[in-house]
């Protein structure tokens, strides 16, 4: 499986443009990416990061990481995911990273995800689905979701975001309408960000593999 990780995050180089500041996830899909990414740092501009863990690495081959209200709009962002659908909607945030890297996805306007075969599937879902809360509200978003969706949450104790938030895990979820889904528990008092991504769903999908699949 990681190397089919690799070649989905080599891959990726291909979208990388002389003078770009590239956006990176996280994850151990991305860590290829950014070890890549590495031995082209000459030809970038630097990168802004979606977690400590990925500001380490990428500092770790020299790459400037840049704060994202200097860079202003990025025209590439490159992560992994947990699930992909085969119209681009995922579930992310299996690494709890996910709301720095759903803001860099929008502020990107190309989202090219990197992804193993087992990531891909009919039905979102299987996955359990992460979602960021205000540590406060997290028994009544609990609730709340239980009550508009069914899916069982379970708090990912002793996980504590970048942000200093808590982490809900929901199960048993079949997510027919991943926009809808999204829109409904944005909606919740308390969440932070929902490990959707519907609404700005990735771009470009690469399922690495040899050679990789672009879709
Ligand atoms: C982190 C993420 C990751 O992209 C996702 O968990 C996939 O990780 P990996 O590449 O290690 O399988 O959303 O919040």
């Amino acid at each position: 499986m990681s190397e089919a990780k690799r070649l989905a995050g080599e891959k990726a180089i291909d979208y990388v443009e002389d003078g770009m500041i590239v956006g990176v996830g996280t994850g151990s899909t991305v860590a290829f990416f950014i070890d890549a990414l590495g031995r082209i740092k000459h030809r970038i501009a630097g990168a802004v990061s979606s977690s400590e863990q990925s500001t380490e690495r990428l500092r770790g081959h020299g790459i400037e990481v840049i704060d994202l209200n200097n860079s202003g709009p990025l025209a590439l962002y490159v992560d992994g995911a947990d699930e992909c659908d085969p119209n681009k909607c995922l579930i992310k945030g299996g690494g709890a990273a996910l709301t720095r890297e759903k803001i860099i996805a929008e502020a990107s306007a190309k989202f090219v995800c990197i992804v193993d075969p087992a990531k891909r599937v009919d039905v979102l879902g299987k996955f359990p689905l992460p979602v960021e809360v205000i540590p406060m509200a997290r028994s009544l978003v609990a609730r709340e979701i239980l009550a508009h969706t069914g899916g069982q949450p379970v708090w990912r104790e002793g996980v504590v975001t970048d942000n200093g938030n808590w982490v809900l895990d929901v199960h048993g979820l079949k997510i027919v309408d991943p926009v809808a889904m999204e829109r409904e528990l944005n909606q919740i008092p308390g969440v932070v960000s929902v490990g959707l991504f519907a609404r700005r769903r990735a771009d470009v999908v690469i399922v690495g593999g040899e050679p990789p699949l672009v879709l």
